[in-house]
């Protein structure tokens, strides 16, 4: 997507994990494409940096303080894009978080909850939502990020989920 692609002028996105990384540099992309774009972590500094970049370049942007594990908090943040940016056309549900890389026999069941409760339910979570915005105005696109250890383990990553793929786990 270059930034003369007006091809999201009008159109609504929302991306996860937007405080930094990928989702960051998404969400700039979405924004540069003309796109009006919710923003969506948990980080609300990092949230801060976001949207001043986008705003830095003439674009329209909402940032939103949100755990993508917590189903009430995801259901808030995508009412409060619909309610403030009149529709939802596309997601990217890129929060997530790594497992340290080690065997799985010393991953614990705590950390292994963790990133499946970021990265898998988190994903679920916000797909189940925003399928029923979606639905209602009958359109939209939604992409999960995946790890390349969700198509092909690798040694020392036992807790690499992503619905969008099979998955290590
Ligand atoms: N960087 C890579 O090489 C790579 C490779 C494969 C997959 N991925 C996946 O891509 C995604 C983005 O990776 P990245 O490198 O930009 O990571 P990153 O750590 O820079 O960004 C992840 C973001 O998710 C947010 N986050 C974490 N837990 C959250 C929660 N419960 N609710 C809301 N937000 C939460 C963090 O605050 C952070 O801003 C992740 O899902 C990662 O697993 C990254």
């Amino acid at each position: 997507m270059s930034a003369n692609d007006h091809a999201f002028t009008g159109k609504v996105a929302f991306v996860t994990g937007a405080a930094s990384g990928i989702g960051r540099a998404t969400a700039l992309a979405f924004a540069r494409a003309g796109a009006h774009v919710a923003l969506a972590d948990l980080s609300s500094e990092g949230l801060k940096e976001t949207a001043r970049l986008i705003k830095k370049e003439g674009g329209q942007v909402l940032a939103l303080t949100c755990d993508v594990t917590d189903e009430a908090a995801v259901r808030s943040a995508l009412d409060d894009t619909v309610r403030a940016c009149g529709r939802l056309d596309a997601a990217f549900n890129n929060a997530g978080i790594e497992q340290a890389v080690k065997p799985a026999v010393d991953v614990t069941k705590d950390e292994w909850d963790r990133v499946l409760g970021v990265s898998l339910t988190g994903t679920f979570l916000c797909m189940k939502h925003e399928i029923v915005l979606m639905r209602q105005q009958r359109s939209g696109v939604i992409v999960n990020a995946s790890s390349g250890a969700g198509v092909k383990g690798f040694k020392g990553s036992a807790a690499t989920p992503r619905p969008s793929t099979a998955s290590s786990a």
